[in-house]
C-alpha cells in the first residue's frame, strides 16, 4: 500500500547537486575537476579551535547544555557583538543553534504561522524560501537584479507593499550569497526603521560578516541595533571560522521570542552539539581570530585573481563581490542556459560551477555562481581553463 509522503517536504532539490555528482563521476574515472561549486572554506577550523576539541574528547563533559547553549559560549558571542561592533548584547537574548540553519528554522518556527507572508530577495540563498514555503508561509520574492545593484532598499519594500500587499516577515543577507553585495549601515538602519513602522519581524543573515574586502568603504554593518526593535539577527561558525561540520550557529533575539526560541530548542533538539560549542570558545581567542583574517586575506587573493580574468571569461553583469567568497555572474553570452553551461564547463573545461537556477527561480538560467572558498590556486587553474574553453564556444 502507498504511504502518504506530505506536501510540505516536496522541497525543490538543489540544481547544482547534479554538478557535483557529475564531479565526483568524473573524478572517479582519473579526470581532474576544479571545484568552485561549494561555498565552504577549505582551511577547516583553526587549530586553536581544533586542540581545544582535542582536550575536550579526553576530559571534557560531553553531555547535554542548555537548549539555548552553553553559558560561556553565550557570552562569548555577547562579547564578540561588544568587540566588532561596540554594541551591548544581553547574552540571555543569544540562542546557539544547530548551524545558523537550525537558528533559521527556530526563528521561522518562533515569528511566523501558517499563511504568514515573507519577503526575501531573489537572487538569494534558496534555504530561506524553502523552508519557509514547508512550514506554509507565503514567500513575497523582491527581485535585486542588476538594475537594484543586486541590493535590497526601503524603495523596494514601498514598491512591493503597493504590488504584493502587506507581509509579515523580511529576510535580508549582507553579504549577500550568491551575490557578495552589501548594505551599509545607513541602509541596513533604513530597512530596520521601515520594518519596525510597518510591524515586519526582520531577520538579518549576517553569516558572511567578516569576510569583507574593502574595509574602509565596507566595515560590515550589523542589524544588531534593530533587535530591541523585534529584529532577529543570525549568524553561525560556518564561514568566516571555517567550522562548516561542526553545525554550530546562533541568534540574536528579541525579547518577545526569547521564551518560545527556548522551549522549541528544548524539542527540536534538545541542545545544539556540545563538543563543538565547548571548542568553539576558542574561535574568540586572539589566535582563533587571526586564522579567520588569514582564511580571509587568501580568498581576497582569489578574488583578485578571478576579476583579473574576468574580461577573458566572457561574462557580463558582475554582482560587485564587496564580501562574502561568491561571485555572481551573467553568462547568457554563450547562449547556453546556467545548467548547460555547468554542464559543459564541466565536460569540457573540467570546472565545477554552481548554477544560478538555484538561487533564482525566475532569471537564474542566465547566472552561474563561482565560490573563491578554495583558494588562490584553484582559482588560477580554473580561470585558466574557462579561458581557454570560453574561446571555444
Ligand atoms: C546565506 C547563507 N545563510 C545560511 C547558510 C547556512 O549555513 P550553516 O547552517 O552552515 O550556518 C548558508 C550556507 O551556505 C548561507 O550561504
Amino acid at each position: 500500500m502507498t504511504m502518504k509522503v506530505s506536501r510540505r517536504s516536496q522541497v525543490p532539490p538543489f540544481a547544482v547537486m547534479d554538478i557535483l555528482a557529475a564531479a565526483n563521476a568524473r573524478r572517479a574515472t582519473g579526470e581532474s575537476v576544479v571545484s568552485l561549486c561549494v561555498g565552504e572554506p577549505v582551511s577547516g577550523a583553526s587549530d586553536v579551535v581544533r586542540r581545544r576539541a582535542q582536550e575536550l574528547l579526553e576530559s571534557g563533559d560531553l553531555g547535554y547544555t542548555d537548549p539555548l547553549g552553553a553559558a560561556g559560549l553565550r557570552q562569548e558571542i555577547a562579547a564578540h557583538y561588544q568587540r566588532w561592533y561596540a554594541a551591548e548584547v544581553d547574552p540571555a537574548r543569544i540562542a546557539v543553534t544547530t548551524g545558523s540553519s537550525g537558528a533559521f528554522m527556530l526563528a521561522f518556527i518562533a515569528a511566523f504561522d501558517t499563511g504568514d507572508r515573507v519577503a526575501v530577495a531573489r537572487p538569494g540563498y534558496p534555504a530561506y524560501k524553502n523552508i519557509l514555503e514547508s512550514l506554509g508561509c507565503e514567500v513575497v520574492e523582491i527581485e535585486c537584479g542588476p538594475q537594484d545593484e543586486y541590493r535590497l532598499t526601503t524603495m523596494q519594500l514601498d514598491r512591493t507593499l503597493q504590488t504584493a500587499g502587506s507581509f509579515d516577515g523580511l529576510v535580508i543577507a549582507s553579504p549577500a550569497n550568491p551575490t557578495g553585495t552589501m548594505l551599509d549601515a545607513a541602509e541596513i538602519a533604513q530597512i530596520a526603521s521601515w520594518c519596525a513602522a510597518h510591524g515586519v519581524r526582520l531577520i538579518s543573515d549576517e553569516l558572511y560578516h567578516g569576510i569583507v574586502y574593502d574595509t574602509a568603504r565596507w566595515p560590515g554593518a550589523s542589524a544588531i541595533g534593530a533587535v530591541e526593535q523585534g529584529a532577529i539577527v543570525i549568524n553561525s561558525f560556518s564561514k568566516y571560522w571555517a567550522m562548516t561540520g561542526w553545525r554550530l550557529g546562533w541568534m540574536v533575539l528579541p525579547d518577545d521570542l526569547i521564551a518560545a526560541a527556548d522551549a522549541l530548542a528544548g524539542n527540536v533538539a534538545l541542545c545544539p552539539p556540545t563538543l563543538a560549542q565547548y571548542a568553539a570558545i576558542a574561535a574568540f581567542s586572539d589566535e582563533g581570530y587571526a586564522a579567520a583574517a588569514a582564511d580571509v586575506a587568501r580568498y581576497a587573493t582569489a578574488r583578485e585573481i578571478m576579476l583579473e580574468a574576468l574580461p577573458r571569461l566572457g561574462w557580463t553583469n558582475v554582482a560587485p563581490p564587496d564580501g562574502a567568497f561568491y561571485l555572481y555572474a551573467d553568462v547568457s553570452s554563450s547562449g547556453l542556459s546556467a545548467h548547460e553551461y555547468c554542464a559543459r564547463a564541466l565536460d569540457e573545461a573540467g570546472v565545477a560551477l554552481a548554477p544560478g537556477e538555484d538561487f533564482d527561480a525566475v532569471a537564474g538560467s542566465s547566472w552561474v555562481r563561482v565560490s573563491l572558498a578554495a583558494g588562490a590556486a584553484n582559482v588560477t587553474e580554473a580561470t585558466r581553463r574557462l579561458s581557454h574553453w570560453h574561446a571555444t564556444l
